[in-house]
């Protein structure tokens, strides 16, 4: 059994955990960065790269302290290493790097979409290799052939905008407040579903991508036209957006042979609807279905610490010279898809 501390700071939340190779997160703490960026209705990544700086040293010193243990104790430091926000995460590498360097532990740079996609298996211990993954973030809306650690075949992506991605923006339009998807699932319950009429970009067609940028222009017309009520809107949007990822998710199904389960992660997999809807599809495809609790999709250190766990139990670390990388797909070999503004 070996003791991992994990850090985070990619994006909005600065987060540290101390996790060991048992699947036990002895502590977790998370400075979440909402009201910094709330006036400006999304990151500003400058003011998040200051945020962690002030955040990051006290959550790593609170994170051992409530785990009981000294930095000596820890087998291994995971941070972090992109995609995301190069100021952020090069504040969580080099704050890894040092403390690496300080208590002569290995390093291992973490790929945070890897920290989502094993973030299931943290969580239950019967998710087994191979999986087929439907990975939908801020940033990110993949659908992924999990082979093992570091061994991912990406069978979908987004052609535009991220699901996340379109949460966030038709509550910025909808006025419906900051971070955006929570808010437009709470104004959906209150909403008809059938309310209003919105198009399900590329549902039915032969190329298995996913697009949501025709969504959220249609939702700005649905505004503007002034007859519909906000909550009806939004769930009319949501109700789009779930039909978009179980007919692409359905499609897949049929290109994954050997998946074992169907697997959910990333910050919208914290969206009851979608969880409901996916866990749906795998009943009627006689697969297992996993998601995280809620708390492991969104951005967390235990997911990181992690990923780190299942590269250290594999003997792997990193030289600490290991560069920050802004973009980094976890399938290299991807080809690209149609569309400009690829998301890797
Ligand atoms: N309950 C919810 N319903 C829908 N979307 C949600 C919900 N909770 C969070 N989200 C969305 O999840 C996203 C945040 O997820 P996450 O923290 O994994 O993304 P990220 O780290 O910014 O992006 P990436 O992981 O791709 O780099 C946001 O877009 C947010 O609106
Ligand atoms: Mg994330």
């Amino acid at each position: 059994m070996a003791l991992i501390l994990g850090i985070e700071s990619s994006c909005d939340e600065t987060a540290a955990a101390v996790i060991d190779t048992d699947r036990r997160i002895l502590s977790h703490k998370l400075a979440g960065q909402e009201a910094a960026h709330r006036p400006y209705g999304g990151v500003v990544p400058e003011i998040a790269a200051r945020a962690h700086v002030e955040a990051l040293e006290p959550l790593v010193a609170a994170a051992l302290d409530e785990a009981g243990v000294t930095l000596d104790e820890i087998d291994a430091i995971a941070a972090t290493a992109g995609p995301g926000l190069i100021g952020g995460v090069m504040v969580g590498l080099v704050t890894a790097k040092a403390l690496a360097l300080a208590a002569d532990k290995p390093l291992i740079a973490v790929n945070h979409l890897e920290g989502h996609a094993l973030s299931p298996r943290l969580a239950d211990a019967k998710l087994q290799f191979p999986y087929l993954l439907l990975l939908v973030s801020g940033g990110h809306c993949q659908l992924l052939f999990v082979e093992g650690v570091g061994r991912y075949r990406r069978l979908a992506t987004t052609i535009d905008d991220a699901a996340g991605e379109a949460y966030d923006k038709t509550a910025k339009l909808l006025g419906l407040g900051f971070p955006g998807g929570p808010a437009v699932e709470k104004a959906a319950l209150e909403g008809d579903p059938k309310a209003v009429k919105l198009p399900r970009p590329l549902v039915g067609t032969p190329e298995p991508h996913f697009s949501f940028a025709g969504l959220k222009s249609a939702v700005l017309r649905a505004r503007d036209a002034g007859i519909h009520r906000t909550e009806d809107i939004a769930a009319s949007f949501q109700q789009a957006v779930v039909d978009c990822l179980i007919d692409r998710t359905r499609r897949a199904i049929g290109n994954a042979p050997g998946a074992t389960a169907l697997v959910v992660a990333g910050g919208v997999a914290a969206n009851k609807t979608v969880r409901a809807a996916l866990e749906t599809l795998a009943d009627e495809n006689a697969l297992p279905f996993f998601a995280p609790p809620l708390w492991l999709c969104t951005d967390n250190a235990a997911m990181i610490g992690w990923a780190g766990a299942e590269r250290f139990l594999e003997g792997h670390s990193d030289p600490l010279d290991f560069a920050a990388r802004p973009r980094w797909p976890l399938d290299p070999n991807a080809e690209k898809a149609r569309g400009a503004g690829v998301k890797a």
